[in-house]
Formats: C-alpha cells, structure tokens, sequence
C-alpha cells in the first residue's frame, strides 16, 4: 500500500524522468528552491498560461493584460509596505543549524494534532497562533514551540534561537555605482507593476470603471524554508488580476471573482473533493475580504491562489508616495476616486504541481490473460504538452513517409509528435506517462484507404477514421473552444 510521501515523491520522480521540472543547475548539485521546466514542463507551463490568459482576458471584455518590468522604483516597496513588513518569523535549530519559519512548525503541530484526532488541542493551538501573528509577537510563537514540545525534523532536539523577522525581499544594485543609492529589488509580486500603471491602462484604453488588468511574470522571493518541490520556490511565476471597482461594491465584486476563479480549475475536471475555500479569518491590514483556494496535495491541502478584496490600499498607497494623483472620475455618479480592488493571484508553478498531481496516476490494467499495469497523466486534452503522436506501423512499405503527411495536416495547429522506434504497445505507454491525449497509427491498411487508428489515452479505447477528418477530431477534442465554453 503506496502512502502519500510515496506517491508525492513518485510524482516528482515521474517529472524529472519525463523531462518536465529538473533542479537548476544540477550538474553543479541543483541551487536550493529553484527549478527548470524542461522540454515537456515548458510545454504544459505554456498550456496552462494561455488557459489563464484566454480566460481572464479574452473572455473578459472589460480585462486588459500588460508585462511590466521585474525592476520597478525603490519606492514602490516601500509604498506596497513591503519593505516594512514583508517578513516571516524564523527560529534557527542549534543542533542541526537548519533554518524554519517558525509559524510552519506549528501549523505543522496542528495537522499532527489532527490526525491524532485532538481536535480540541488543534483548535486551541491555531487560535493561539493567529493571536501572535495578529499581534506580530515573535515571543509568543516561541512560547508555543517551547510549549508544544515541537522538536527540529532533522536533529529531533528542542534546541531553539529566539524567533526573528526575516524580510523576503531580494536586493540587487543597478547601474555601475554601488553605494546603496541605487539599490533596487526583484519584484516579489506582479501586483505592484499593475498599480503602478493604472492610470496608464485606464486612460490609453479608455476603461470604465469596473475594470481588470491582467499579468504573468516572475517574483522573486527569499523563502526561509524551501521545501515540497515547486511548491515554494525562490523564483517563480505569477498569475495575478487587479480588478478596479467603485467604493462600496467591492464585496459583491469580491464573491463574484471568488466564484469564477473556483470554476476556473474545476473546468479543467479534477477531483472536486480535492478542493476547497479557506477564508481568511486573520485579515492583511489593508484587506476586508480574503479567502485562499486550497488543493488538497499528497502532503494536505495548501492555499494554490488567493482572492482578496484590497481595499483602496495600494493606490492610496502610491498617490501618497509618488506625491500623483491616481483616481478615476466616475461619470455615472458625477465623483472622482480612489478606486477599489479585488485581486486574484495564482501561483503559475502551483498550478503546474497542481494539475501534475491530479494527474498522475499508476494504474493496474491486468487482464484475465496477464498482470499489466501504466503510469498515465490524465491531463485535460487542452494542457496536455503533445496533442497527438503519429505512429507508423513499421519504418518501412511507406509507412513512414504516409505517417509524415498526417503529421503535416496537423502540425500547423498542434504539437504533434512522431515516433517510429519500438512495438506499437511501448510507444503508447511512453505518451500515456506524458498525458499524450490521442494516439494515431498508420498501418498498410492506410495506403489502401486512407484511414488511421486512433488510440485514447485515457480509455484506452480504439477507433478506425478518415485521416480527412482528424482535424475536427482534434479541434474538438484538444482544442480551445471546449474547454473555455464551460466558463461563460
Ligand atoms: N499579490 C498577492 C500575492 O502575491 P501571495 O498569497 O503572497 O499573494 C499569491 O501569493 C500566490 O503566489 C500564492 O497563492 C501561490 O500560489 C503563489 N506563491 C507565493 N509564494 C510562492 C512561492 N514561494 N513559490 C511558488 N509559488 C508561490
């Protein structure tokens, strides 16, 4: 019987072994929290974008999208708060000298609590926790180490520093001088490079309020604990929207972003059991509405994107900082303000773990006659990274040179891939473990007549068709359209 740690760790083994996320820089031992997609992982990173993009964007009316720089003004962080406040509580090991965020190890206690079956213990200790966060009391968070008996992972010792603020932030100097005067960080959200062009958009594209800017692009974040693969990287991908409201609606705006956005990824047909709303019961300060929607990984269920109502906070924010005035004159209501936001933001690199969780599966498919068994990724047909692999039955009789037609009928729209090495039997196993949706061979028969098989992937079930009439095969089934269309 497989546990969870077994299947988590195949998941990542399946993804390294099928060239979808290898360690950066490995040959130099990897660089710790920072990952490369490879040939197959760019591929599905890129689906799962334009699946963001088409979404929020094309069928958005009133979205626009933009790609601001990763460098932004000093001051602009300063303004965020993120210079002030952008920290996590950490506590150091002195036995293992091993760094950890010190709110994590408790809320690692309460999900032990929980599966002991102490709720009550669980409860209580999460209460205490968000009292100290909400009071930043770093004392207290090592009080309730202390208390809890919680033990280093790797030394097993109670032998603790004081809990300290750590500030995420990535710093960097621009230009020749190095004096601290131009000092400058890496982005730790994308957010700011929306706020910042607010009124650029909302004039250049003539918006009316309610409005959205879109965007995709990296963040830069100097985690303290790096753990769980790409779930918590150093550097990693945004997908983030502002939307820009009227004072007052915001709420309402609020339920109707939280709604969409969980439609988003239940379209993709996951197992819905395997998500979930966390509201936030301990509000940002600048926040009056936040909730987290949680997927439930082989490790528990962790936050994959967040929507929260802002507030005019961070307009507020950079008018006051940049000394310019950043409000919008309503003309249904005759007044100028500061507008409102509700933001959503998905970890790109989440999701990618995401929907190689909820794909994987190592499936017995034994038959009377004999024992078999296959890795296969269920992707859904629009991320899958190859559409379609063509097959030619043998390397010779023509086979191949037909095998290439039907590729060129397809190629200009999808990812096809061609393979002509090994029995017919291998080659499929090999795209089922890489969620390959559809598989077509060509066989002698196709001289005769034209026809191909088609094998799918996830029912494994064949088909005999007109090679005229793949292309609306495949529209439909890998193609955009169907997918969007559950969204509107
Ligand atoms: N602008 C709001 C913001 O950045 P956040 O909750 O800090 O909010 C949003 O981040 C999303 O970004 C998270 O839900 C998560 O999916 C992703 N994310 C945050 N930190 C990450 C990290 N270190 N590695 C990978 N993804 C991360």
């Amino acid at each position: 019987m497989k546990t969870n740690d077994d299947l988590f760790k195949n998941v990542i083994a399946h993804a390294k072994e099928y060239g979808f996320v290898f360690p950066s820089s490995e040959i130099y031992d990897g660089l710790s929290a920072v990952y490369d997609y490879g040939q197959l992982g760019a591929e599905l990173k890129n689906n799962i974008k334009t699946y963001w993009w088409k979404a929020m964007v094309q069928l958005h009316e009133n979205i626009v999208g933009i790609d601001s720089a990763i460098f932004m003004h000093p001051k602009v962080w300063k303004a965020s708060g993120h210079v002030d406040g952008f920290n996590d509580p950490m506590i150091d090991n002195k036995d293992s000298k091993k760094r950890y965020r010190a709110d994590q190890l408790i809320e690692d206690k309460i999900t032990r609590y929980e599966k002991d079956g102490k709720t009550d213990k669980a409860a209580k200790l999460q209460q205490d926790l968000d009292n100290a966060l909400n009071h930043d009391d770093l004392a207290a968070l090592k009080t309730l180490i202390e208390e809890h008996e919680i033990v280093c992972p790797v030394s097993g010792t109670k032998n603790w520093t004081e809990v300290r603020q750590f500030n995420l932030m990535f710093s960097t100097q621009m230009g020749a001088m190095a004096d601290g005067s131009d000092n400058v960080y890496l982005r730790p959200e994308t957010a700011q490079g929306i706020f910042v062009n607010f009124l650029n958009v909302q004039k250049t594209g003539r918006m009316k309020i309610p409005f959205g800017i879109a965007q995709i692009g990296k963040a830069f974040r100097n985690e303290v604990i790096a753990r769980q693969f790409i779930m918590r990287m150093r550097e990693f991908e945004q997908m983030e929207m502002q939307f820009f409201v009227r004072p007052g609606t915001e709420l309402e705006w609020y339920s109707k972003w939280k709604e969409t956005r969980l439609k988003w990824h239940l379209a993709l047909k996951p197992d819905a059991a395997k998500y979930r709303y966390h509201d936030h019961v301990k509000l940002a300060h600048y926040a009056n509405a936040a909730v987290d929607i949680e997927y439930e990984f082989p490790f528990g269920f962790k936050e994959v994107e967040g929507i929260h109502s802002r507030t005019d906070f961070d307009l507020s924010q950079h008018q006051h900082y940049s000394g310019k005035k950043l409000q919008y004159f309503d003309p249904e209501i005759n007044q100028s303000y500061v507008p409102y936001v509700i933001e959503t933001s998905i970890g790109l690199d989440r999701m990618f773990l995401t929907t190689l969780c909820n794909a994987y599966e190592e499936q017995d498919i034994s038959t009377t006659e004999k024992s078999d068994s296959r890795t296969v990724l269920h992707l859904h047909p629009a991320l899958a990274p190859i559409k379609a692999a063509v097959f030619p039955l043998t390397k010779k009789d023509g086979l191949p040179e037909k095998a290439r037609e039907v590729m060129d009928l397809l190629k200009f729209d999808f990812r096809i891939l061609y393979e002509e090495k090994d029995a017919i039997g291998k080659r499929y196993r090999r795209q089922d473990a890489v969620g390959t949706p559809i598989c077509i061979t060509v066989d002698h028969q196709t001289l005769q007549d034209n026809t191909v098989t088609i094998r799918h992937r996830d029912t494994m079930e064949q088909e005999r068709i007109a090679i005229a009439a793949l292309p609306e095969l495949m529209n439909k089934t890998v193609g955009w359209s169907s997918l969007l269309k559950e969204l509107v």
